[in-house]
């Protein structure tokens, strides 16, 4: 009898993210000054740019990380593009959710491996690629889009990333507000102008202990979604915060940040679903003063929200 051998477990979807090029792999090609373009490789074809050619029949088969000299003299590094490559330079109908963010969301909404997670609006796609891979192949990212030409993009994208339709990914057109029909969920993530308008339907879907996660682009949309949470009844107490990124320049004694960097993309918003029934706890917070317009006195101007405090009064 022969020894079973050992197997890799067969991919459930068409992208093989490691090992040597094979045709229909995406290849980032950068030159010797950074500047990168995305090519699938195909038997027999060229990459032409303005100085030679390279063959793709030279990638195809060769590991990742190697150097291929053009007709004209040029060395081109050839990597995969990483998923935070792909996103950021996906073809796009709406603007996309940068790698910096998602990457915070997979983390503060706890994404985990299995998890049912219900997503809109999908828009470009780039969010839903992050949360399958978070949710990987027993898990389900059912998203919701009501831009029928934005769920094209959507799907395009999605299955551009993965070679193909990934096992875990659900896209319904539509309004999440209309067509969520879905319950159990252990997340739900939203991206998009009004997300106070879905919070019914979503307290409907999540189980008790799940998460709503929230990514707004302004401070009025923030203070309007964390308000909503919070007087809905369904959810714990917000947690709102934002992140950013600085990249550094490293280079022998010149060690300092990049002189430009995205200074702002979005807001997140987290909250947890609290039981069925249960009243959230009252905060012990003291307001911030002038955070609540404070009742008017009769004939009194209200007070400025942030105006100065009163003198202590003399004894
Ligand atoms: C900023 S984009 C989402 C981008 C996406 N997260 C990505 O990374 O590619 C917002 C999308 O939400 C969609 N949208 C807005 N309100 C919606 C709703 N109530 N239900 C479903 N989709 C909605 C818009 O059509 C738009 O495509």
């Amino acid at each position: 009898m022969s020894e079973p051998q050992p197997t890799e477990p067969a991919p459930s979807t068409g992208r093989i993210p490691h090992g040597p090029f094979r045709p229909g792999d995406q290849v980032q090609l950068t030159d010797p000054k950074g500047r990168i373009n995305t090519i699938t490789l195909q038997p027999g074809k060229l990459y032409h740019s303005h100085k030679g050619s390279v063959p793709h029949d030279d990638i195809i088969g060769s590991p990742e990380g190697t150097v291929y000299r053009s007709s004209g003299g040029v060395e081109y590094l050839a990597f995969r593009p990483l998923l935070a490559d792909f996103a950021v330079r996906m073809p796009r109908g709406a603007a996309v959710v940068y790698p910096k963010d998602a990457a915070q969301i997979v983390a503060m909404a706890d994404i985990f491996p299995g998890a049912r997670v219900i997503e809109a609006g999908a828009g470009s796609g780039a969010l839903s690629c992050f949360l399958l891979r978070a949710v990987g192949e027993h898990g389900l990212v059912s998203s919701y889009e009501r831009r029928p030409d934005f769920a094209d993009i959507a799907r395009a994208n999605v299955e551009k990333f993965f070679g193909g339709p990934h096992p875990s990914w659900r896209l319904t057109v539509g309004s999440l507000e209309d067509a969520l029909t879905e319950t159990e969920a252990d997340r739900v993530v939203l991206d998009m102008l009004a997300p106070w308008e879905t919070l019914d339907a979503v307290a409907k879907a999540l189980i008790p202990g799940g998460m709503v996660c929230a990514y707004i682009a302004t401070t009025t949309q923030m203070s309007r979604v964390v308000e909503d949470l919070r007087a809905h009844g369904a959810f714990a107490e917000p947690y709102a915060f934002e992140t950013l990124l600085r990249s550094w320049h490293v280079d022998g004694l010149a060690v300092r940040p990049d002189h430009r960097m995205v200074g702002h993309t979005g807001f997140l918003v987290t909250a947890r679903r609290l039981a069925d029934g249960v009243t959230p706890p009252a905060r012990r917070r003291r307001p911030a003063k002038g955070a609540h317009p404070a009742p008017e006195a009769p004939g009194s101007a209200p007070e400025a929200p942030g105006s100065a405090p009163e003198a202590p009064a003399e004894s």
